[in-house]
């Protein structure tokens, strides 16, 4: 029997023509597995139908929308997640998901060997196979790009060579990652670092210049999730997708940033993630109302390392398990109504309430209605400086002593 190699399929130009370079260079049978994060665009039978034409002997197609948003896309919003303070880890949380689908697909149609599409210069190939060492550890992993030598003009030569069902002549000067979470823009024009991002590159926002009238919005949380919009209950990938849309109209969620790869490279990167970065902002005042306050310092660490460990390919690592124990922990009382304006480009939250909440209305009253006890609050202070007092003493006597 031939080796078979599961190869992760998007249904472009360098996965499809990656078909028959992989089964040229190794002999070996490949089956092509496309998993559908959201990203949009054509249908995967339309994917599945490419990819067999263009020689796979088996083409598995995977709808994992809905696990990829409770699963993935859900903790990051828990974990308030942002690398480097601004990038909500699109493309890093989907690389898990198309992992566990690539390793079942390779378990299913006995194949030996998993390749993905990826460069050698990027974060992407650290995530597929850091994930299939760790979920299938009998796997191996091959990256035609990479490992072949499969460039984009021996892809366009070999499709039109072999007149594969791809078209060739559609040049897209970027490289774009999309899901449901958002939508990474890098490479071309956009190397120059000067450069400001045209108006082209963008497809899930439009420009927050010119905005539509505001658009007001109630999301409900439960322990962290957004379970309603407007009073209508949604699951997570309904909220994200409302949002995208709601959010996208007003221009929320644009990102330009100049990251730090795990390969050691700064690379400039555009971003667009309307519904997520509504949601984060939302989820973010509510944990203000709810969540105690060491806690809530605490977790801007966690959130921190947690968002390092996810970017750097470590989904499945025991630390990134760890820290998941504690965010999940602090999101028990998460609970309540955040209300928000979405307009030219912001989301800004107005109101919220919650019956599972910290504010105390009689303790934070100037007016009639206080129970708090302003006379504690002096000796609480004398207590509260005394080390940075005593410390001061000593530096005064000490320099006094010197002279
Ligand atoms: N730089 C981002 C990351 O490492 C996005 C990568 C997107 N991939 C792509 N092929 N455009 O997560």
């Amino acid at each position: 029997m031939k080796e078979r190699i599961v190869l992760a399929y998007s249904g472009g130009l360098d996965t499809s023509v990656a078909i028959g370079w992989i089964a040229d260079a190794t002999g070996a049978e490949v089956i092509a597995v496309a998993v559908d994060v959201g990203q949009g665009g054509e249908s995967l039978e339309t994917v599945r139908q490419r990819a067999l034409g263009c020689g796979a002997v088996e083409a598995y197609v995977a709808d994992a929308r809905d696990e990829f948003a409770n699963e993935y896309c859900m903790p990051t919003l828990k974990a308030g997640a942002l690398y480097q303070n601004h990038y909500p880890l699109i493309s890093a949380i989907s690389r898990p998901v198309i992992v566990k689908h690539l390793v079942k697909a390779a378990k299913q149609f006995g194949a030996t060997t998993v390749a993905h599409g990826c460069t050698g210069k990027g974060n992407d190939q650290v995530r597929f196979e850091v994930g299939i060492q760790t979920l299938g550890p009998d796997l191996k992993c091959i990256a035609p790009v990479r490992d072949l030598a499969l460039t984009r003009d021996k892809a366009i030569a070999y499709a039109e060579e072999k007149n594969l069902p791809i078209e060739t002549t559609k040049k897209n000067p970027y490289s774009i990652d999309q899901n449901v979470w958002g939508r990474a823009i890098e490479t071309g024009y956009l190397e120059d670092i000067w450069n400001a991002p045209t108006k082209d590159i963008y497809s899930y926002t439009d420009s927050p210049e010119f905005p539509p009238a505001p658009d007001e919005v109630t999301i409900t949380f439960k322990e962290g999730i957004p379970v309603a919009i407007d009073g209508v209950a949604v699951t997570p990938l309904q909220a994200i997708e409302q949002l995208n849309r709601r959010g996208g109209a007003q221009g929320i969620g644009r990102i330009d940033m100049v990251e730090d790869r795990l390969v050691g490279i700064k690379s400039r990167e555009i971003y667009e993630a309307p519904g997520a970065m509504v949601l984060m902002e939302a989820h973010k005042h509510l944990e203000n109302v709810t969540v105690e306050r060491e806690q809530a310092r605490f977790k801007a660490t966690v959130s921190q390392r947690w968002s390092e460990l996810v970017y750097d390919g470590q989904w499945f690592s025991p630390l990134k398990r760890s820290l998941d124990t504690f965010i999940e922990d602090t999101q028990r009382y998460v609970s309540g109504d955040i209300r928000m304006e979405l307009h030219g480009g912001r989301a800004v939250v107005n109101g919220r309430r919650s019956d599972t909440g910290l504010y105390r209305f009689d303790l934070a009253t100037y007016d009639t209605g206080d129970t708090f006890d302003q006379s504690s609050a002096r000796g609480f202070i004398d207590i509260f400086g005394l080390t940075s007092k005593v410390a001061t003493e000593r530096d005064e006597r000490v320099a006094g002593e010197a002279k």
